[in-house]
């Protein structure tokens, strides 16, 4: 009889676990992985990255509608009308069909989805209801959760202060959405509601929005919500919140004190950050303690301090998202399969799906000044001509290098598809191009990744079309 019941046992069946279990049972492992949800595919799939999508691509359809930017290209539509029901339900079916491509690709790679809690028992066993069992290796990839505001009681059910799994589950336009942190689910979801007719106010603790963006990307996102329309309230904080006959009220006063004030709402989004989740999951059993921000520790090869577990995605240090959640489940079971995972953490893009969209990989240029010399170049989306005669203009295309070797540090843009274009940035980092390298790659003309190239000419000062 085989020691244990399994080679990899994988818990949480997020974009880090699915990807780690697919990975493993490819290598010839024997595979499973225990998920809490009734369906696969974690937070990304059922109320993270894929619902905020299909909302902000809905509600992009609807805002271009509805507020005139089809009838300036000349389609005439009748009075256009909101079916809030229907764009819901078109959610529901991308998301129905997406988490059951998982559990399709679970079966054709022969993983075992265990549905239930683990519990360690030991380092190599866990608890599923009454079951245990056991794997040689056992991957912990359980994701994060909402950090909560001390004072603001967040209750989706009843649908007026909620968090971001509530946010994508209105059944109603709020007339004022009130979202309590300027952060990244913040403006997607505050989008989606603004472009569906909700007045939206951002209360953000710091004097920026998007922390952890160039500083010049923060500044532009200031600018570009504001002209649609967002009331900022940077600097700001919320010390408390009640419910009242189904209406929120806020009392806010400056971060570094002051007068308070109070502020109504129909609807309150608290998205002020998510923080790791090892609720239930036993870690004393095993000997192993979260660091100070509840995050597990782990090697550069995705082992912890506790032989033959191994940690990945959310829980773990690192930005929290899905696609460097995959990268790492694709490292862990190559590494465990005595193979070389490689991640390169200096190199993960991250995108805001607002429009425009708010992308960026590599240093921010302060981050790169403290390092030492750097050169800039900079090309605004207004000089580049597919842009302009799509009346895409706002934003730029900004590449920060090496100021002696000429190496990219670090590339951001605001674009109406810079989510897209962060890619090729990514690419050329990951393969150690210069400012140079990008500016004799020949772009295609005419498309928004010109200005890729033009900010790379512009790096040495000879950009063609400003
Ligand atoms: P998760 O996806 O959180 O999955 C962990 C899974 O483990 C969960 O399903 C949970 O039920 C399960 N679990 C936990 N504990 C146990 C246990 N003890 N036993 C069994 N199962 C357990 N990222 C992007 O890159 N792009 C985006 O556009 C994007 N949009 C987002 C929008 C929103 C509204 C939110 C909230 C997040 C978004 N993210 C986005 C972040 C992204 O969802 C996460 O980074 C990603 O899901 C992390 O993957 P993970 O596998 O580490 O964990
Ligand atoms: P976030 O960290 O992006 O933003 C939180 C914001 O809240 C920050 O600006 C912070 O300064 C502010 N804040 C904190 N405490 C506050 C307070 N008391 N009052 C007012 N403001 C306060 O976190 P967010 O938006 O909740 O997203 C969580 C995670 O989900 C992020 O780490 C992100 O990586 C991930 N995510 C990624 C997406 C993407 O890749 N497109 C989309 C949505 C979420």
């Amino acid at each position: 009889m085989a020691e244990y019941d399994y080679d990899v046992l994988v818990i949480g069946a997020g974009p880090g676990g699915y990807v780690a279990a697919i990975r493993a049972a490819q290598l010839g492992l024997k595979t499973a992985c225990v998920e809490a949800r009734a369906t696969l595919g974690g937070t990304c799939l059922n109320v993270g990255c894929i619902p905020s999508k299909a909302l902000l691509h809905g509600s992009e359809l609807f805002d271009e509608a509805a507020h005139g930017t089809m009838a300036k290209f000349g389609v005439v539509t009748g009075p256009v009308t909101l079916d809030l029901a229907a764009m819901q339900a078109e959610k529901a079916s991308a998301v129905k069909e997406l988490t059951g491509g998982i559990e399709y690709l679970f079966r054709k790679n022969k993983v075992t989805w265990i549905k239930g809690h683990a519990t360690f028992a030991d380092a190599h066993s866990v608890t599923v209801a009454d079951a245990r069992i056991t794997a040689k290796n056992i991957v912990i990839a359980t994701g994060s959760s909402v950090t909560p505001l001390p004072g603001v009681a967040v209750d989706n059910d009843a649908g007026v202060i909620v968090d971001s799994t509530g946010a994508l589950a209105l059944t109603k336009v709020p007339d004022h959405l009130v979202v309590i942190g300027g952060g990244v689910i913040g403006l997607e979801l505050g989008s989606v509601w603004r472009r569906l007719g909700a007045k939206v106010t951002v209360v953000e603790y710091l004097d920026q929005l998007l922390p952890g963006m160039d500083d010049d990307v923060r500044k532009e996102a200031a600018k570009v919500f504001k002209k649609q329309g967002f009331d900022l309230k940077l600097s700001t904080k919320v010390t408390a919140a009640h419910v009242a006959d189904g209406r929120a009220v806020l009392t806010t006063e400056p971060s570094a004190g002051g007068a308070a004030e109070s502020l109504d709402a129909d609807v309150v989004l608290v998205a002020i950050g998510r923080r790791p989740h090892t609720e239930g999951l036993g870690l004393d059993a095993i000997g192993l303690a979260p660091n100070a921000r509840g995050q597990i520790e782990t090697d550069a090869d995705l082992r912890t301090a506790v032989a033959g577990v191994w940690a990945i995605g959310d829980v773990i240090p690192g930005p929290m998202l899905a696609h460097k959640a995959e990268d790492e489940g694709i490292a862990v079971a190559e590494n465990i399969a005595g193979l070389t995972g490689i991640i390169n953490h200096a190199v993960i893009p991250g995108v805001v799906y607002t429009a425009p969209e708010f992308a960026g990989v590599g240093l921010t240029e302060a981050a790169a000044r403290a390092l030492g010399p750097v050169k800039v170049g900079k090309f605004p989306m207004s000089a580049n001509s597919r842009a302009k005669t799509n009346r895409e203009a706002d934003g730029f295309v900004k590449i920060i290098a090496d100021a002696q070797t000429d190496r990219v540090l670090g590339v951001w843009i605001v674009a109406t598809l810079a989510g897209t274009m962060i890619a090729q940035a990514a690419q050329a980092m990951e393969f150690g191009a210069t400012s140079e390298d990008i500016a004799y790659t020949c772009h295609a003309h005419p498309t928004h990744s010109e200005a890729i190239k033009e900010a790379a000419m512009a790096v040495t000062g000879k950009p063609i079309h400003i």
